[in-house]
């Protein structure tokens, strides 16, 4: 989704801006532009397509002096890609300049009421109001930042913004509200930006603000407001990662990066919380008499985040007897869910700004549920609303297709679980420390599964099995669950149709399209379902179908009389094997997407966070 950058300082700004706008290329984007109030004014160049064309068309920024500007990368929503469409947006004046990342509902009503008014409008986004209102607030007032405070009240919607007014070439404003902006302190100059890697060049002090905020602010003051326009402090905090973290690192893309990230990142994530093969979670706010008293667990989240709560389900009901129930975001806002204080609600998370995450948290807290957010990105809108969060320590995840903080929202997802067993007393207590034993041991298991022995064979299939139109899924109980990230990750940067069934339902009706040819992509470790799943693999290979099974070591032989081919991950903790099943899968994706010639880290049409609904 859109990205911002914006600096005020003394050096000159749209260099700062076009390096800051490319650590937000990851959030995906079409087009991209910049504005600086120069010698000559409020001057701003947009277009369509990559960053790199931005660059031409400035001259890596040298076609804009001035030491005050923002830039934008745009995630198309009002209006197609285009050089128009693309922000900054100046009103009709050419008084305000705006980038936008969200959505204005209400534009429309607006834009009528700004037309009637006289004012011409050059593109078709709904952001393009924004500058028009302000500006038509400030011919009334002459007071600049009355005039923002004025337009922004009429706006419905999401919005994270930069403003430039051409009569005070020193100074800029931010505002933000459910879309997500972080105010970066240097030393005689000050960033915004949507994201910490935009700015974490130039400094490390940042503030994350908060809905409502407001940052009026030069080269040497800057001055906050909240949501009720009152002057109030916001502390920076100091950002302790690395840029190398956000970065390639010697990689060729970022995913296979954060691919090979995964032992490091979960033992970040499970180690600190486990003692004497014990859960340790002082993030869990909750008393163990509240949480004896929780009837029904829900897992709100979306794409792969919820699929982290679809093998959750198996877990929490296995070992803590809770009834727990997966569920798309977008779903559960409008699906009237049953929720009390004796609810709790999970909401998992990477980015912690996603749209309909949100708005769902919004409603669970509103019915009075329990609210605990599994959240990667720190300060994020989810980590600050939730009762609570528990942080994935993933570090930046830069690729579109998650894999990090895949791995680790399922490590917190054993986390608790094991921490609720304990406490609701559902599992014995040599099988909890077994447990805990096994998860503390799971990086090195992980590990294993990056083998260089093991990714070559992955990039062998990868490299004769790449050019399938369609592919299928299939596993049984937490295989199943596994089997829908599996085929999410194979629709999304290799582009290949991609469906994930339990496998004892395609008999109900997905069978009939297994033809001569048809890529089955069959897990089976769950092990005493593994007869019944080969036998669903033998009805798709009785109709043609072309199986590669994956399954523990200690079931390969036995896999090989069924199956096309096999690929093994080591035997573990059976509540943990799903962490192990998913790397194989994630990285045969990678490699077809590879073989297929497509762009890895950023698949076509897909943003890393998605702000709106
Ligand atoms: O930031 P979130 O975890 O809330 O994002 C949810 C989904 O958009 C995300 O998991 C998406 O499905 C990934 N691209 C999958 O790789």
């Amino acid at each position: 989704m859109c990205g911002i950058v914006g600096y005020v300082g003394r050096q000159q700004a749209a260099p700062i801006l076009l390096d800051g706008l490319s650590k937000l290329e990851y959030r995906g984007y079409d087009s991209a532009g910049i504005c600086v109030h120069g010698p000559m004014g409020l001057e701003a160049m947009k277009t369509k397509g990559r960053l790199q064309a931005l660059r031409d068309k400035t001259d890596d920024g040298k076609k804009l002096p001035g030491v005050i500007g923002i830039g934008h990368t745009r995630w198309a929503t009002h209006g197609a890609p285009s050089d128009q469409n693309s922000h900054p947006h100046l009103s009709d004046d050419g008084v305000i300049a705006v980038v936008h990342n969200g959505i204005i509902e209400n534009y429309m009503e607006l834009k009528e009421m700004l037309i009637s008014k006289g004012c011409h409008f050059h593109s078709d986004t709904d952001t393009e109001v924004i500058s028009n209102l302000i500006a038509l607030h400030y011919r009334e007032h002459h007071d600049l930042l009355e005039a923002v405070r004025q337009a922004i009240r009429r706006l419905e919607g999401s919005y994270a913004l930069g403003i430039l007014c051409r009569e005070f070439p020193r100074q800029m404003i931010a505002v933000k509200k459910d879309s997500p902006l972080i105010f970066g302190f240097g030393d005689g100059e000050y960033f915004i930006a949507s994201d910490v890697p935009a700015i974490l060049k130039h400094t490390r002090k940042v503030a994350y603000l908060e809905d409502g905020d407001m940052a009026v602010f030069t080269a040497n003051s800057v001055s906050f407001y909240n949501a009720l326009g009152e002057p109030v402090r916001r502390t920076p905090e100091t950002i302790t990662w690395e840029l190398s973290a956000a970065e390639r690192g010697g990689f060729p893309h970022f995913m296979l990066k954060e691919i090979y990230d995964q032992p490091n990142v979960l033992r970040d994530t499970i180690h600190p919380r486990i003692q004497n093969n014990h859960v340790v979670l002082d993030e869990i706010p909750f008393s163990p008499s509240v949480l004896k008293k929780i009837r029904r667990i829900y897992i709100v989240a979306c794409g792969s985040s919820y699929y982290v709560g679809c093998v959750a389900k198996y877990i929490l009901e296995k070992s803590c007897k809770i009834p727990t129930e997966p569920i798309v975001a977008s779903e559960f806002r409008y699906a009237d869910p049953i929720l009390d204080e004796n609810t709790l609600c999970l909401f998992i998370s990477q980015s912690g700004e996603t749209a309909d995450t949100l708005a769902a948290l919004r409603e669970a807290k509103a019915q009075k549920a329990k609210t605990l957010a599994i959240v990667n990105v720190v300060g994020s809108a989810i980590a600050k609303a939730a009762d609570q969060v528990l942080y994935t320590w993933a570090g930046p995840e830069i690729a579109v297709a998650t894999t990090k903080a895949y791995s680790t929202q399922l490590a917190t997802i054993y986390l608790i679980t094991l921490y609720l067993a304990e406490v609701l007393e559902t599992m014995a207590q040599e099988e909890i420390q077994a447990a805990c034993k096994a998860l503390y041991g799971l990086p090195e298991q992980i590990q294993a599964c990056l083998s260089q022995e093991r990714i070559t064979q992955i990039q062998y299939y990868a490299s004769t099995l790449f050019d399938h139109r369609d592919a299928f899924f299939i596993g049984r109980n937490l295989d199943s669950a596994t089997c829908l990230e599996g085929s999410l990750k194979l629709k999304e940067i290799a582009y290949i149709h991609s469906e994930a069934y339990a496998a004892g339902e395609l008999k109900h009706g997905p069978i009939s399209l297994i033809e001569p040819g048809t890529l089955v992509l069959a897990i089976a470790t769950v092990a005493p379902l593994f007869e019944k799943t080969m036998a669903n693999i033998k009805e798709v290979k009785a109709r043609g179908a072309h199986v590669l099974c994956l399954t523990t070591e200690d079931l390969e032989q036995e896999a090989k009389k069924t199956a096309d081919h096999v690929i093994t991950v080591p035997k573990i903790h059976p509540l943990l094997q799903p962490s192990l099943n998913v790397i194989p899968l994630q990285t045969f994706s990678y490699y077809t997407a590879l073989a297929r010639g497509c762009d890895v880290d950023q698949p076509r049409n897909l943003a890393k966070s998605v702000t709106v609904e």
